[in-house]
């Protein structure tokens, strides 16, 4: 086991770009924390800021990747780096110097620090459906009035999906260097990968592309009805390009995509594959036709189109 979990994503944006910024994370439900040169936004009650934005771009980009790890599996990536032949490099202003900063093959730079894990989430009402044989939830609704209810409430950054000019290459790199492993993918345009040691079904996902580039961060929400939820109270708000609500294959989640201020794009997500064990888990080479979603709308034209390099 070399990294552990996600810490955030950040991208280099306009400086003129950072209040509209501003209104569609917390519109999303995300809460905003200032640094120096920095702005960052988070789930309630999480230790670690999920997306960082950092101003005075010329366009958006991805900036790089932060990954947390115990302090043994830090020495892990250290020594994989080595192997490698990548290179280390100083922190970037305005981020930890702690840990360690280097850039895959295709030039993203990733951070692997030696950092205390989240803790686990609160447990919550279990989403208990009637079917056909199985009355889960009788004697009470499961609605409230429209009126009544809240806002959606992101619980955590669940995955990020990258945009990369090589997919194989970058599986290749997210084995060896971070430990990490494939779940699944789809001949050579898609591919999804977990943190050893128990991980969502996906927590780097990658898109073949020309280039590198960020398509979007996933935050977990509680039910199905919140992912829908979610992208309603998006739309009311403004944000009206999207692709939901609809049900992924590969991995199984309920998703709502509502698109950012640059046509990449943020998710709701519920009931995604879990995978305990990695040694347990068989990846799957899915047919193309099953790599976007099993059910929904079909995607806006442009929904795997990487907007970083245009
Ligand atoms: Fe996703």
């Amino acid at each position: 086991m070399a990294v552990s979990f996600l810490k955030h994503v950040a991208l280099a944006i306009p400086q003129s770009d950072l209040r509209e910024a501003v209104a569609f994370y917390s519109d999303f439900g995300l809460l905003m924390s200032e640094g120096e040169g920095v702005v960052s936004f988070g789930c309630r009650g999480r230790r670690y800021d999920s997306v960082f934005l950092i101003p005075g771009a010329q366009k958006k980009k991805i900036h790089h990747v932060a990954m947390g790890a115990t302090a043994e599996g830090l020495e892990r990536v250290r020594d994989s780096v080595r192997t490698a032949g990548l290179q280390l490099e100083k922190a970037p202003a305005g981020f930890s110097g702690a840990g360690i900063w280097f850039r895959n093959p295709h030039g993203l730079l990733f951070n692997v620090e030696d950092s205390p894990p989240e803790e686990p989430l609160a447990v919550e009402p279990e989403f208990r459906i009637n079917s056909p044989g199985h009355y889960n939830r009788v004697n009470t609704i499961v609605m409230p009035p429209k009126s009544g209810i809240p806002d959606p409430q992101p619980r955590k950054l669940g995955h990020i999906l990258l945009f990369t000019p090589d997919v194989d290459e970058s599986i290749d790199f997210l084995d060896r260097v971070l430990g990490m492993r494939l779940s699944d993918r789809s001949a050579d345009v898609v591919a999804f990968t977990h943190c050893q040691g128990g991980s969502d079904h996906h927590v780097i996902a990658l898109a073949k592309s020309a280039g590198i580039g960020f398509h979007h961060a996933s935050f977990m929400v509680a039910t199905p009805d919140e992912v829908g939820l979610g992208g309603c109270r998006m739309i009311e708000k403004g944000h009206t390009q999207g692709w939901g609500f609809g049900r992924h294959a590969i991995g199984s989640n309920f998703f709502h995509y509502v698109r950012d201020p640059w046509g990449s794009y943020v998710e709701y997500y519920a009931d995604i594959d879990y995978i305990a064990d990695s040694d347990a888990w068989q990846a799957t080479n899915w047919p193309l036709e099953d790599s976007l979603h099993a059910w929904g709308p079909n995607p806006p034209e442009d929904m795997v189109h990487n907007y970083e390099l245009s």
